[in-house]
């Protein structure tokens, strides 16, 4: 494979990134300075590196963004910007996609990836990942709304949620864990208190944490967050 494409293919940098990497020096396969972009490398023996640090070929991509409100969980939308827009343009053409939605007004963590099996698992009912969300609600809850949302409770279209739970910060706010994703899930079960989600932001998805990300910015799994999403 060219040593352009391979930069390119794992997302790191544009062809035309490459081209000034490779210029300046900072790329080398097998400790060799290389400088075109049609040199090529052997994906499986090849070390490559750059600035001095080895980079592996992956197949696939994974991205964590911290979704701003307004912005749509989807890879195309024809009025509001995507998930996929938070991204430099270059990184269109790894068809990147999210795995799982979050609601236009709801902000967080998102995964982004190319790698359709292992986001199917771990969206799957069945393999049960956890996703944590802060809240706050426009009226306060008592301990029998907490209890009869942690037990799962009937929806207005007859559906029962499963159990979660809930961690009291206060009498307005909290931390739910989810280990299904319903269509507005989290809205309903308030509403079906007679109460209203007034901010909602997605804090973990299983042990990979938004932190300090901030808003409208992305960065990509670390290795050990990548075993975390594919092993889910
Ligand atoms: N539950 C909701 O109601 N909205 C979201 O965006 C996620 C979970």
């Amino acid at each position: 494979m060219r040593i352009d494409k391979f930069f390119s293919e794992i997302g790191k940098f544009s062809r035309k990134e490459c081209a000034e990497k490779l210029k300046k020096g900072f790329i080398t396969v097998n400790g060799e300075i290389v400088k075109k972009g049609e040199f090529k490398v052997d994906i499986e023996k090849d070390v490559v590196c750059y600035n001095g640090e080895v980079v592996k070929y992956k197949k696939y991509v994974y991205i964590l963004v911290n979704k701003p409100t307004g912005v749509v969980s989807a890879t195309e939308d024809g009025r509001d910007k995507t998930v996929v827009d938070l991204l430099p343009p270059e990184m269109k053409k790894l068809n990147l996609f999210p795995c799982g939605r979050l609601d236009k007004d709801t902000v967080g963590l998102v995964i982004l990836t190319n790698d359709g099996v292992s986001a199917h698992n771990a969206l799957s009912p069945k393999h049960h990942v956890e996703k944590r969300y802060y809240f706050e609600v426009a009226d306060e809850f008592t301990d029998s709304d907490k209890l009869a949302i942690e037990n799962g409770l009937q929806l207005a279209d007859g559906y029962t949620t499963k159990p979660c739970k809930i961690e009291r910060l206060n009498d307005k706010s909290g931390h739910i864990t989810l280990t299904e994703g319903k269509y507005h899930e989290i809205k309903r079960l308030f509403g079906a208190r007679r109460n209203k989600i007034t901010f909602l932001e997605r804090v973990s998805f299983s042990k990979i944490l938004l932190g300090d990300l901030p808003r409208g910015e992305w960065r990509y799994l670390t290795e050990e967050e990548e075993k975390i999403f594919t092993n889910a």
